[in-house]
């Protein structure tokens, strides 16, 4: 797996330490709210930044799951969000939190976040690692955002190539001939473009 990458972007001890930071962010946004949180993850990139932040806030709170498919197969062009899964907590009256691993075009947010809006929390923020502030559209902001990242494709810490990599605990772009290009040509075109 070593051998598949180009180089890191972000060292896990930075991304530790900001973790941290936004947990703190975070627990002060909600300082005054003693019934907690309910957080909403969205499956499958969030799941390793979501259970060290989850550590570092010490409040009450719930967490939801929702599921998005946004990259069928080997390809890093995305063909627009599908809500596949839900498994989550009361949302009505609640303040929620909807944690990812990173806004991109933003498509799975502005999902998620007009279907959670109809379940009428009392609040709804929005919590990323990763930002590509090049590509982030204007209706959807991040309360909370870990890094800004240039435009490139990166993998690890919970965030994937073709499902694989997310258990590399730094965030990485890979070697750019491992991308879409043997495979699927025409979608790793499209990505670069
Ligand atoms: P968006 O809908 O374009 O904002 O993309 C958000 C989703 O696409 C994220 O939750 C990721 O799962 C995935 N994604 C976007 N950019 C990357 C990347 O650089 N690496 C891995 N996954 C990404
Ligand atoms: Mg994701």
């Amino acid at each position: 797996m070593q051998g598949d990458i180009q180089r890191v972007l972000i060292t896990r001890r930075q991304i530790a330490r900001r973790v941290r930071q936004l947990a703190d962010q975070i627990a002060q946004q909600y300082r005054h709210r003693p019934e907690g949180l309910v957080i909403v993850s969205i499956l499958s990139g969030a799941i390793i930044f979501l259970a060290d932040l989850i550590r570092h806030l010490p409040m009450r709170m719930k967490i939801g799951l929702v599921a998005v498919s946004n990259y069928p197969g080997p390809t890093t062009a995305p063909r627009g969000p599908r809500l596949v899964r839900q498994l989550q907590p009361e949302i009505r009256g609640r303040d929620v939190l909807v944690v990812d691993d990173i806004l991109d075009t933003g498509g799975t947010l502005r999902l998620v976040l007009a279907e959670l809006q109809k379940l009428q929390p009392a609040s709804l923020r929005v919590c990323v690692l990763l930002r590509k502030p090049s590509k982030a559209p204007a209706d959807i902001t991040a309360d909370f955002v870990g890094f800004d990242i240039e435009d490139v494709f990166v993998v690890g810490y919970g965030l994937d190539y073709d499902d694989h990599y997310r258990n590399w605990p730094d965030i990485a772009v890979l070697r750019p001939e491992l991308y879409a290009a043997a495979r699927n040509p025409r979608a790793a075109a499209t990505d670069r473009a």
